[in-house]
């Protein structure tokens, strides 16, 4: 899994949307104590840098050490490289403890985990009453491009990872067995929209850090071809155009339930 997402780290760094301050803050509402949070799949740490304004420390995972070498620095983040084999007892010795964490975020990266054994250990480290967790997602939704979006998602379907599939689907389809907060529960996830400027550039950027673009490339077929990225071009309106988009994004958060 992660040479998925450790081939295209460089180009995943600079592509990718920026979290809206106001979701931080709404998670950060939602928990009476602001020690620690845990940001899982945390790439390059964009959802990790915006816990980091509303609690003490953060501990940012990734099985990708090429992700966490692009990962932004920050005085409370702690990042650290958790390979898919590390036995659950270190997770959660590395996080503190059981009951220690008061935020779990997962930032367009649930999809990719073995979700079983990853709640396992989130009710595990989850502070007892008042832990939350946040998991959120974005697609090919993108407004107001989502035309060519579609057409460009299409010829990526041979290449899709079954996995992806939840987040294509808008994570409706996303086992998320926690309670109920009222900001999006399992089969109904709430609306997020993330606001971007995005150029371009960007927008080429964003494409060929996909997880099907990588795996099509590794099969020998470039996605992003001269002819492909012309025709997109032209959509899109030119080379230099810069436009306002909103990448319509989904939420799940939640609580422990208490038979768990
Ligand atoms: C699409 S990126 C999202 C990165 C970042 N959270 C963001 O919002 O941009 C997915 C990330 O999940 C990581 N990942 C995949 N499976 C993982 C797992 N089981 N545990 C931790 N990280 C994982 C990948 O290495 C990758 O960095």
């Amino acid at each position: 899994m992660a040479g998925l997402f450790s081939k295209q780290a460089a180009v995943y760094a600079a592509a990718r949307p920026v979290y809206p301050k106001d979701l931080f803050t709404k998670l950060a509402a939602l928990t009476p104590h602001h020690c620690l949070a845990w940001d899982v799949g945390t790439g390059n740490g964009q959802a990790a840098i915006g816990v980091a304004e509303h609690y003490d420390s953060v501990v940012a995972t990734d099985v990708s050490e090429e992700q966490l070498l692009r990962a932004t620095a920050h005085p409370k983040v702690r990042y650290l490289h958790t390979p898919d084999a590390t036995p659950r007892e270190d997770l959660v010795a590395m996080l503190g403890g059981e009951g220690s964490v008061d935020l779990i975020t997962v930032a367009e990266a649930a999809h990719w985990f073995d979700l079983p054994a990853f709640y396992d250990i989130a009710r595990r480290v989850l502070r007892r009453p008042g832990g939350v967790i946040a998991v959120w997602g974005y697609n090919y939704r993108i407004i107001p491009v989502e035309d060519m979006m579609a057409r460009f998602f299409n010829t990526t379907l041979p290449y899709r990872d079954t996995r992806a599939w939840y987040c294509m689907n808008g994570y409706k389809d996303l086992p998320f067995p926690f309670n109920d907060i009222g900001l999006g529960r399992e089969g109904e996830p709430a609306s997020l929209d993330i606001d971007h400027e995005m150029s371009f550039e960007g927008l080429i950027g964003m494409l060929r850090s996909g997880s099907a673009v990588t795996t099509a490339k590794q099969q020998g077929v470039d996605l992003l071809g001269e002819r492909e990225v012309k025709e997109l071009e032209e959509e899109w309106g030119g080379v230099s155009l810069v436009r306002k988009v909103t990448f319509k994004a989904f939420l799940l958060v939640g609580t422990p339930r208490a038979e768990d």
